[in-house]
């Protein structure tokens, strides 16, 4: 088997530091497997920037190569063109997007030299394989360079309808410039189609069906690989020591009460306004839940350089004081707001004792939490997840209890119902949605899209 390089803005930490974002810990897991190199930033500014040192790190059987990005690379890649363009846009929000010139050349620039450094290192039969939104670039500068590998792309987040792409300035060399790639593959259904209208609208290409399009003498495969999680490692978190001390922890405070839980990063996408404004419904709607329901929001703070990450924090820290303030007990808090993070292992804990999984993002690409909360339940006494339509796992987990994220009304019936749902149905909801993480974990979801672009490859080449 020919060896994996794997290119994503962040690389590892191959050890849970509990600060990983669900692209690096769908990673660990494949590499791990799969042995190779794993390149790209260092997450470190110097004056150097990519011209500086390749750090290399030996983990068993993964290299580690990591370089450096300058301040400007910083503010116009990393900040700017990622961050204040694409992920805005491509999370359907145009109304947070800022284009700028110098955001677009920074990140032309950024995917130039991350190709040159890469290109030493790559053998002739190695298949590379590049992550999410920070490098649809990258393969085209691989193919100037005349690297002629197989190349696969995954993007992380969602692909949304060329009605919103078109608004991106140079939407269309974008596309085009990801056509380099042989494999493209998305989180959904719909990201791909999207991909895929876009392709034969704005570029003139053509459907070839089988999830093929064609543009620009190019061909490529543009299909969907949803993401999984190992859920059967992940459920034996709960038994692991930092788990069974946060599950001690949270049993203790909660006395017999019943917990909702939320873990995402502070990010616009998630939907966490709309989230606390529901709990607030459900306390409004159906008073019995005072003094007996709490939801506790685990909250890392995420890119804190970008003025919209800042205003979704103060408004989440305005919200938390208002409804505590307005509903709260002596011996009860209904709103606990930790703006940090935890490893996975306590994570599964607090997900264990937790009566209902509220995940409820405006658009996100797959969503793990969703898939982690159902893995760390009990099988004989299982909770319920409240899932969001626009998270890409609501493509796959059916059995969840799908609601609109803008509407409190929705999610505040949605979870009295989870709160109140009987035995039978909670179980067998669980079930059906457990035994599928299960068959679609991360090692199936990587082998499928290296498999897929094996078997393209070796079909032209022959
Ligand atoms: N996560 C973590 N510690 C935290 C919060 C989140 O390890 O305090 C992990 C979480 O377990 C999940 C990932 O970060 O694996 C988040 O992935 P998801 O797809 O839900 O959202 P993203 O951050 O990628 O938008
Ligand atoms: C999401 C993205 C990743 C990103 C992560 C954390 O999971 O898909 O590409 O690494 O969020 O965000 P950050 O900006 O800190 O890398």
């Amino acid at each position: 088997m020919s060896r994996l390089i794997v290119v994503s803005n962040r690389v590892g930490p191959l050890k849970d530091s509990g600060k990983a974002g669900g692209l690096a810990v769908a990673l660990v897991d494949t590499l791990r497997q799969t042995g190779g190199i794993w390149f790209g930033w260092t997450g470190k500014v110097s004056e150097e920037g990519t011209f500086g040192l390749l750090h290399e790190e030996k983990h068993r059987k993964v290299v580690m190569q990591q370089i450096d990005i300058t301040q400007q690379d910083y503010d116009e890649f990393y900040i700017g063109y990622a961050n204040r363009t694409l992920w805005p846009v491509l999370h359907y929000r145009l109304d947070l997007a800022e284009f700028d010139r110098r955001y677009e050349e920074g990140y032309r620039r950024v995917n130039e030299r991350f190709a040159a450094r890469l290109h030493p290192s790559i053998q002739p039969d190695d298949t590379i394989w590049v992550h999410d939104y920070h490098f649809f670039g990258l393969a085209a500068q691989l193919r100037a360079m005349e690297v002629e590998n197989p190349i696969a792309f995954f993007l992380h987040i969602p692909f949304p309808a060329p009605e919103i792409l078109a608004a991106l300035p140079n939407a269309e060399s974008l596309v085009r410039r990801m056509l380099a790639y042989d494999l493209i593959g998305f989180q959904t259904e719909r990201d791909a189609a999207n991909f895929r209208r876009f392709v034969v609208e704005e570029l003139q290409g053509e459907d070839l069906g089988n999830d093929r399009v064609s543009a620009v003498g190019r061909e490529v495969i543009a299909r969907a690989y949803p993401i999984g999680i190992d859920a059967e490692s992940f459920a034996q978190f709960v038994h692991s020591a930092d788990a069974r001390r946060h599950m001690a922890r949270v049993e203790k405070l909660l006395d017999g009460r019943q917990q909702i839980i939320g873990v995402d990063r502070i990010d616009y996408s998630k939907g966490l306004p709309e989230r606390f404004k529901a709990f607030e419904r459900l306390l409004e709607d159906y008073p019995e839940n005072r003094g007996q329901v709490s939801l506790m929001q685990v909250a890392p703070p995420s890119r804190s350089e970008v003025d919209s990450y800042v205003d979704i924090r103060n408004e989440l820290e305005h919200l938390t004081g208002h409804i505590n303030g307005r509903f709260a007990d002596l011996d009860w808090t209904p709103i606990r707001f930790l703006t940090r993070s935890f490893n996975r292992k306590a994570l599964a804990g607090v997900y264990r004792e937790s009566k209902v999984g509220l995940v409820t993002p405006l658009r996100d690409g797959m969503n793990l939490v969703a898939k982690e909360y159902v893995a760390a339940q009990r099988p004989e006494d299982p909770g319920v997840l409240v899932l969001s339509r626009f998270a890409g796992a609501a493509e796959r987990m059916k059995e969840a209890l799908i609601v609109n994220p803008h509407s409190a009304e929705e999610v505040a019936a949605a979870l009295q119902t989870a709160l109140t749902m009987p035995w039978e149905e909670r179980r067998e909801r669980w079930l059906a949605m457990y035994e599928r993480i299960c068959e679609e974990g991360a090692h199936e979801w990587a082998q499928a899209i290296l498999s897929d672009l094996r078997t393209e490859f070796a079909a032209y080449s022959a």
